[in-house]
C-alpha cells in the first residue's frame, strides 16, 4: 500500500484534519484537490489547537511536501495569513498549482449578496468565502489562476479590469479592488516561487517512489453532483474528485479511507433525515463541541445514517472507515442509528436523489450497542454491526481530539508502523 486518500463521508467536519495529521507521519506528500477556505481542518497537538483552511495538514510535518492542487480555489488574504502561522521553513515544502483559481472580491461579494437576498428554499447557508462564484467563473472560462498572478505585469495591468468586469452590478466594499491587487502582489512576491505545474511535480515524485496522501475537504454529501443538490458545495470532495483536482491518476491510489463520526452533523441549509432537536440536540452539540471551525456556526446534529453512508461508500469506492468522536457518546447504553427511511407508506434503504424527497423522509432508527468508555475492545460490538450493515471494515478509531488519541488498525497499523 503506497498512496491513500482520506475523504469525509458526511456533510463535512468529520475529523478529517485529525486523521490526515496522524497518517501524515507515514507519507512524503499531502495533496488538497478541491475546495478552499470553506474548509476548516483541526488538529490538537497536546493542548495546542491548529486549524488549517487552505493548507494540507501535512504541512505540520517536517519533510512532508504540501501540495495545493489545481482543483482548489485560493483566497489570497487567507492563504497569506495561514502561511504566516507555519514555520518559515515549511514554505519551502509548499507547492501551489499554477492552475488553481483565485478567489477575488467580486466572488465573495456575490456569495454574500446571494445569501442575503435568498430565503426559504434558495438559501444554501454557505461559508461566505466566495467559493461558489469562484468555481462558477472557472467553469465559464473567465477565471484568474495562480499562474496568471506570476506573469509579468498581470497584477498591475490586468487584474483591476478583470475584477471590475466580474463585479458588474455588484457593490464591492470601498477599496476592495486596490486591496485585492495589493494581496495578489504579495502572493506573487512572497509565494511566486512556489507556484508551479504540480501535476508534473507529483508525476516526478511518484516515479521516485514517494508516498502520497490526498486530503479531501468538505464531505461527499456536499458533493456538487452526488450530494444533496442544491445544498452542496461547488466541487467534488469525494475520491472521484482526485483526478480532476490534482491531475494524478486515481487508478494509482491503493486505499480510500472515509471519515465518519459515530453521529452526524451538518452546517448550513439542506435535508438531514436523522437530525434531532431540542434538549437532546443541545446536549449532543455541547458534548461534541459542534461549532464550525471556519464560521463558528452551531452545527446541526443527528444520528449516524446508514443509507447516507452507503451512498458515500459507493461514491468513494471505499475501503475502510475511520470512526471519530466515539468518546462523545461514552456512557450511553445504546447508540441510535438510522437504518432506513419511510416515505408515504414505503420503507427503503437507498438515498434519494432529490433534496425535496430527502427532506420528507422519516428516519427509521435502531438502537445499537454502546461502549461505556471508548476503546478498541469496547467499541467492537458497535463496529461489527456497522461492518455488517455496510460491508466496510473499520481501520481507524479516534477516541479524542488529540493526535495521540487514535487507534490504528490494519492496514494503517502496518502502514504507519513501517516508518515509525
Ligand atoms: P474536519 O473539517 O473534518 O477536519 O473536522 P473539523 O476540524 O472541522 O471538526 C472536527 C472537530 O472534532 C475538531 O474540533 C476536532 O478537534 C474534533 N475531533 C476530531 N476527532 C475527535 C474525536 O475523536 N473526539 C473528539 N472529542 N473530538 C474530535
Ligand atoms: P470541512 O473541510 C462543513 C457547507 C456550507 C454550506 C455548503 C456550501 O471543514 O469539512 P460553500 O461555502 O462551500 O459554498 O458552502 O457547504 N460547507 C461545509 N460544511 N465543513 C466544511 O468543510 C464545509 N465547507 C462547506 O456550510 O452548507
Ligand atoms: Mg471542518
Amino acid at each position: 500500500m503506497r498512496h491513500i486518500c482520506v475523504v469525509g463521508l458526511n456533510w463535512g467536519d468529520e475529523g478529517k484534519g485529525k486523521i490526515v495529521d496522524v497518517l501524515s507521519s507515514a507519507v512524503d506528500v499531502v495533496v488538497r484537490y478541491q475546495g478552499g477556505a470553506n474548509a476548516g481542518h483541526t488538529v490538537y497537538i497536546g493542548e495546542d489547537k491548529k486549524v488549517l483552511h487552505h493548507l494540507p495538514m501535512g504541512i505540520l510535518h517536517e519533510g512532508v511536501a504540501a501540495v495545493l492542487g489545481n482543483g482548489m480555489v485560493i483566497e489570497p488574504r487567507g492563504l497569506l495569513e495561514e502561511v504566516a502561522t507555519v514555520p518559515a521553513s515549511a514554505v519551502e515544502r509548499l507547492h501551489l498549482s499554477d492552475r488553481a483559481h483565485v478567489v477575488l472580491p467580486h466572488h465573495t461579494a456575490l456569495d454574500r449578496a446571494r445569501e442575503a437576498t435568498s430565503d426559504g428554499d434558495r438559501k444554501i447557508g454557505t461559508t461566505l468565502r466566495g467559493i461558489g462564484p469562484a468555481y462558477q467563473e472557472k467553469s465559464a472560462r473567465r477565471g484568474v489562476r495562480l499562474g496568471d498572478l506570476v506573469r509579468p505585469g498581470f497584477v498591475e495591468e490586468r487584474l483591476a479590469e478583470h475584477i471590475r468586469a466580474g463585479a458588474e452590478g455588484l457593490e464591492l466594499e470601498e477599496g476592495a479592488i486596490e486591496d485585492s491587487i495589493t494581496l495578489c502582489r504579495e502572493v506573487r512576491d512572497r509565494l511566486g516561487s512556489r507556484v508551479q505545474d504540480t501535476q508534473s511535480f507529483l508525476a516526478r515524485l511518484h516515479a521516485e517512489g514517494s508516498r502520497f496522501l490526498f486530503e479531501g475537504a468538505q464531505g461527499c454529501l456536499l458533493d456538487l453532483d452526488f450530494g444533496t443538490y442544491p445544498y452542496v458545495t461547488s466541487s467534488s470532495p469525494s475520491f472521484l474528485g482526485v483526478g480532476p483536482g490534482s491531475g494524478f491518476s486515481p487508478r494509482k491510489i491503493d486505499h480510500v479511507v472515509g471519515v465518519t463520526k459515530v453521529y452526524c452533523t451538518r452546517v448550513g441549509e439542506g435535508p438531514f433525515p436523522s437530525e434531532i432537536d431540542g434538549a437532546e440536540a443541545e446536549a449532543l452539540r455541547a458534548a461534541g463541541n459542534e461549532y464550525g471551525a471556519t464560521t463558528g456556526r452551531p452545527r446541526r446534529v443527528g444520528w449516524l445514517d446508514i443509507p447516507a453512508l452507503r451512498h458515500a461508500i459507493l461514491l468513494n469506492d471505499l475501503d475502510s472507515f475511520a470512526l471519530t468522536k466515539a468518546d462523545v457518546l461514552d456512557g450511553r447504553a445504546t447508540i441510535p442509528v438510522t437504518v432506513a427511511y419511510r416515505l408515504g407508506g414505503e420503507v427503503f434503504e437507498t438515498f434519494p436523489t432529490h433534496a425535496e424527497d430527502l427532506s420528507r423522509v422519516e428516519p427509521i432508527t435502531e438502537e445499537w450497542p454502546g461502549w461505556g468508555t471508548i476503546s478498541e475492545t469496547t467499541v467492537r460490538p458497535f463496529a461489527e454491526r456497522l461492518e455488517a450493515a455496510t460491508g466496510i471494515p473499520v481501520s481507524i478509531l479516534s477516541t479524542g481530539k488529540r493526535r495521540d488519541q487514535t487507534v490504528l488498525l490494519e492496514p494503517f497499523e502496518s502502514y504507519v508502523g513501517a516508518v515509525r
